[in-house]
């Protein structure tokens, strides 16, 4: 069992613990299958997901692999990304495969991609996705740290899009998510690497999503609140008290699991979804108090 990174911090007694009686009814996987009831139409499509060796990248990997969709896992820790390729088998997805990727570096971006067309041929969807950048303030940042931030959260995903986008369009269906953060709705304070590089990433993808628009291919983002991660901890500390405290101004009262993310991307991935495109969903928990948050 692949953990994401995900170590229970909602315990019994946890403000938002739900009653015995009356609040939530459960639902139960389909028994046969372990899949859920819904079918999002994508059994057999091939997805390559980017960061997914941990996280929120690790648990999109598996919902994919519980609708059926061959998944191509891409991350630099390889020994992390065969335990989720595992994971993925098991739940579905028995071609799962790791292949390694350093988004910063555009010669690794390019191998990884001639090896997943090599074993899978080109993928029909894309699931954008790596590490947070350096946390900080404006005035703490160096040329070298916007540099890193530049590779990682646009270039690299940028360089990705290049290859991927055409052979989507010549086979007239293919689904792109990125996962970004509530940051490209109102700025996290002290992510200002963060702040600046993922919203110019949703204003390349909202432009790319209406050029593609006639052609059966979504692109979409997703604006990430508060998810328990390794990412999480690392801005919020260990401490469970800590990641408590993170979960106390959203207003559903707590962070999220990965398991509770991963869903929503999985649904933008599938065949309900295709009138779907250019938006940048929240899964926050209402963190963003826009009225279009
Ligand atoms: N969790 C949250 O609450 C939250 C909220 C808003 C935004 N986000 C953002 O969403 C993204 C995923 O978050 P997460 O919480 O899942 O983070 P995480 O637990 O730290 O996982 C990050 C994933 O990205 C991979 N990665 C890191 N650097 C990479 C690189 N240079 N090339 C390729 N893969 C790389 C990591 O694997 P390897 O180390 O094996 O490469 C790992 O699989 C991050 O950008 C994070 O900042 C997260």
């Amino acid at each position: 069992m692949v953990s994401h990174g995900y170590r229970g911090l909602h315990r019994p007694g946890d403000r938002h613990r739900i009653p015995k009686r009356g609040r939530r009814r459960k639902v139960r996987p389909n028994r046969q299958t372990k899949r859920s009831c819904v079918d999002f139409g994508i059994r057999g499509r091939t997805a390559l997901v980017a960061g997914a060796s941990a996280g929120l990248g690790a648990a999109v990997a598996i919902a994919l692999a519980r609708e059926g969709v061959r998944v191509a896992l891409a991350a630099r820790n390889l020994e992390r990304l065969e335990g989720v390729a595992a994971e993925s088998k098991r739940c579905g997805a028995p071609d799962a495969r790791a292949f390694a990727l350093d988004l910063q570096d555009a010669d690794s971006i390019a191998a990884m991609l001639d090896e997943v067309h090599r074993v899978f041929g080109d993928p029909e969807i894309v699931v954008l996705n790596g590490g947070g950048p350096k946390p900080g303030r404006f005035t703490e940042m160096t040329g070298a740290d916007w540099d890193a931030a530049y590779r990682l959260l646009l270039r690299g995903m940028l360089l990705v899009l290049e290859r991927v986008v055409a052979p989507m369009r010549e086979r007239r269906w293919g689904r792109i998510v990125a996962l970004t953060s509530t940051a490209v709705k109102q700025p996290i304070d002290a992510l200002v690497l963060s702040n600046a590089f993922r919203t110019a990433l949703v204003a390349a993808l909202r432009t790319l999503a209406v050029e593609i628009a006639g052609d059966g291919v979504t692109v979409n983002c997703i604006a990430t609140g508060r998810i328990e991660t390794d990412r999480l901890r690392s801005l919020y500390g260990n401490d469970e008290s800590k990641l408590l405290d993170a979960g106390r101004d959203v207003p559903i009262g707590r962070v999220a699991t990965p398991d509770e993310f991963a869903p929503a991307v999985a649904f933008l991935c599938g065949e309900p979804a295709r009138y779907i495109t250019g938006q940048t969903i929240s899964v926050d928990g209402g963190l963003v108090r826009g009225l279009f948050g």
